[in-house]
């Protein structure tokens, strides 16, 4: 049996940290991604890390030709398919590009891999399918839907597709990951996470204003039923996150059908626990001020990943403090990200 993954948006952030993995785990990888969120960069910082070469396509997963041709190319025994894109505003705005990438672009994937013969694929799903009504913490049980932007929407289809897909060939093996918050970087410092403009998300926002590029954070609301008033999310390290996708395509080896895990830490964190956190970490201080709530945002949430820890073998093992030192060393060693210069003008 081979040995060789193909891994969509293996450019990214989590698709990364992923490679890495499943080099130091055995496992040989190849990449498609289109770069509109990413740099080719980390793959070259992938390689350093290893020692290992990452073969690299770039193109996107709409492009039926070019996944022949990969397929063709590459023996591959299972796909990780991280490509999509995940902004939850500017979803709203732009659905059409949404789904066209996230659930269009899957359903291309998928055809490929049927014409390939390929039966294994990891799905990068996210805690966001579990909707507004959801109560915690969220169990793979619970019903999902009830999504409120384009992204979770897009989401929520592509696992529908999946597990029909699974329904009508019994030869498919699918994990449906769905991640929580997912922060930290590579302890190396050369790969992490690194957004274009001003981040949407928490981690990369408190990590600039470290770095002096962003003067102060917003705490989106401060009047929450939360014990701070700030709301709390089940934050947890990429490099456990990235571990997770290892044990998945290990699963995969021995199950059928279409099944989903939360990966998460299990654990609330507050935004006022996660600014001390990195406060400690980075030694920096992080002014901030409290400003309205941000449309959208659940007050609370957080996995329950015990399914994950039963079936998959897998426990998230570093706790905040790393997460937070992590963090720090890719950011103050890579001010610009992988740009050698702000380009944000
Ligand atoms: P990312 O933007 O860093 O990585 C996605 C990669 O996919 C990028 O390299 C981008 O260039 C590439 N890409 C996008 N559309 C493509 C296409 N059509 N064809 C080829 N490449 C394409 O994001 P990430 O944080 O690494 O997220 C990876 C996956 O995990 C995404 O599917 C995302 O929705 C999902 N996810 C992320 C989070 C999170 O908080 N980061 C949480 C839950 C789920
Ligand atoms: C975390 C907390 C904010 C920025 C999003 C997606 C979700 C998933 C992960 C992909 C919230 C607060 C944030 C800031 C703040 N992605 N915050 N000031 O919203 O939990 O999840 O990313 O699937 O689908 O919705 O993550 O990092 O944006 O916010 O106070 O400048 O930090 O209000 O409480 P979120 P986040």
């Amino acid at each position: 049996m081979s040995k060789l993954v193909l891994v969509t948006g293996g450019a990214g952030y989590i698709g990364s940290h992923t490679l890495v993995a499943l080099q130091e785990a055995g496992f040989d990888a190849v990449v498609i991604d289109n770069l509109c969120n990413s740099s080719e960069v980390a793959l070259q910082r992938v390689e350093t890390i290893t020692g290992k070469p990452v073969r690299f396509y770039r193109g996107g997963v709409g492009d039926r030709v070019l996944l022949d041709q990969i397929f063709a190319e590459n023996a591959i025994c299972a796909v990780i398919h991280f490509a999509g894109l995940k902004a939850v505003g500017e979803s709203s705005q732009k659905p059409l590009e949404y789904y066209q990438n996230n659930v269009a672009g899957s359903l291309v994937l998928l055809e490929a891999m049927r014409a390939s013969g390929v039966k294994r694929l990891v799905f990068s799903s996210s805690a966001t399918v579990y909707g507004s009504e959801a109560p915690v913490p969220y169990v793979e049980t619970l019903q999902t839907g009830s999504t409120s932007n384009p992204y979770g929407t897009s989401k929520w289809m592509v696992e529908q597709v999946l597990r029909d897909a699974a329904n009508a060939d019994p030869e498919l093996s699918i994990a449906l990951l769905r991640y929580f918050n997912p922060v930290g970087a590579h302890p190396s410092g050369l790969i992490g996470e690194d957004p274009q403009g001003i981040p949407n998300n928490l981690l990369p926002y408190i990590a600039q204003v470290a770095v002096g590029k962003r003067e102060e954070l917003s705490v989106f609301g401060g009047d929450y039923p939360t014990p701070d008033g700030t709301c709390l999310r089940d934050y947890l390290h990429v490099v456990d996150l990235a571990l997770g996708h290892v044990r998945a395509l290990e699963w995969l080896a021995d199950h059928t059908g279409a099944e989903a895990f939360n990966l998460g830490t299990g654990q609330g964190t507050s935004v006022l626990e996660i600014v001390r956190a990195f406060e400690r970490a980075s030694g920096e201080s992080i002014p901030f001020q409290v400003a309205p709530r941000r449309a959208g945002d659940l007050p609370a949430f957080w996995a329950d990943a015990s399914r994950a820890a039963r079936e998959l073998g897998w426990v998230a093992s570093l706790g905040l403090d790393e997460m937070m030192a992590d963090t720090w060393r890719w950011q103050s060693e890579n001010p610009h990200g992988y740009r050698a210069v702000d380009e944000e003008g």
